[in-house]
């Protein structure tokens, strides 16, 4: 089953950013996207995950046409089967690591998964303020609040940027555990090769392109 495809993609801001991306996903499958700082990864996940649209080409998630979704429609599947953890996360500072995550279960109607918890090494210090947690501490708790909301289809602008090299690959792991578990799929942009290998299809954005590197 085919969760994601894009046709035809092209994007610019100021200059061409990228012409010509095709890709897709099916369940269960991980997308690694790598390329230089300033190749436009991360505009291309926003594209790819309905937050930006580009100048040519189309996104379809879940075999819909985003562009021709009604609005209501949009922000369902936003809300319920997309899950976004950004390059610089948003957590909602005044309150504790738990209570963020009570959050998106409250909005998703899901439950909070100790095994989520476990496996992100965050359970000793869930019930801690979000301003008294380490830049990773933090990383690892936007993760777990987009998990919890149950998404089909995650995508992760360098979610492991601020770990150190085991702590990222226990991230990893959990992440493919979760979309095995889910009927769910990821794509993932990193900058670090190592982590990207471990992702069932590796492509590089380079000379405008998107380069196939597994
Ligand atoms: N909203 C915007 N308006 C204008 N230019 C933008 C906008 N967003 C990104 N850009 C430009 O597009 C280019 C690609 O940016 P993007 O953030 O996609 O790169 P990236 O590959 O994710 O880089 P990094 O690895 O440093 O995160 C950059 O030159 C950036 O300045
Ligand atoms: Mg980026």
């Amino acid at each position: 089953m085919q969760l994601l495809s894009a046709i035809n993609l092209a994007h610019d801001f100021e200059y061409p950013l990228f012409t010509d991306i095709n890709l897709s996903l099916n369940v269960h499958e991980s997308m690694a996207i790598i390329g230089a700082s300033g190749s436009g990864k991360s505009t291309l996940l926003h594209i790819l995950s309905s937050l930006l649209e580009p100048k040519e080409g189309r996104v379809e998630l879940f075999d819909e046409n985003i562009y021709d979704l009604k609005k209501d429609a949009l922000v369902h599947m936003r809300r319920n089967d997309i899950g976004m953890v950004f390059q610089s996360h948003y957590l909602f500072k005044g309150f504790s690591a738990y209570e963020n995550l009570e959050v998106a279960a409250k909005l998703s109607n899901t439950k909070i998964e100790e095994e989520v918890l476990e496996g992100l090494g965050i359970k000793e210090i869930i019930h801690q303020k979000v301003t008294e947690l380490s830049g990773g501490q933090q990383q690892r708790v936007s993760i777990a609040r987009v998990l919890t909301k149950k998404p089909r289809l995650i995508f992760a602008d360098e979610p492991t940027g601020n770990l150190d090299s085991e702590t990222a690959f226990d991230v990893m792991k959990l992440f493919t555990h979760y979309i095995k578990e889910n009927d769910a799929a990821m794509v993932l942009v990193t900058h670090e090769k190592s982590l990207a290998m471990q992702c069932d299809h590796v492509y590089k954005l380079v000379d405008m392109k998107l380069e196939k590197v597994k």
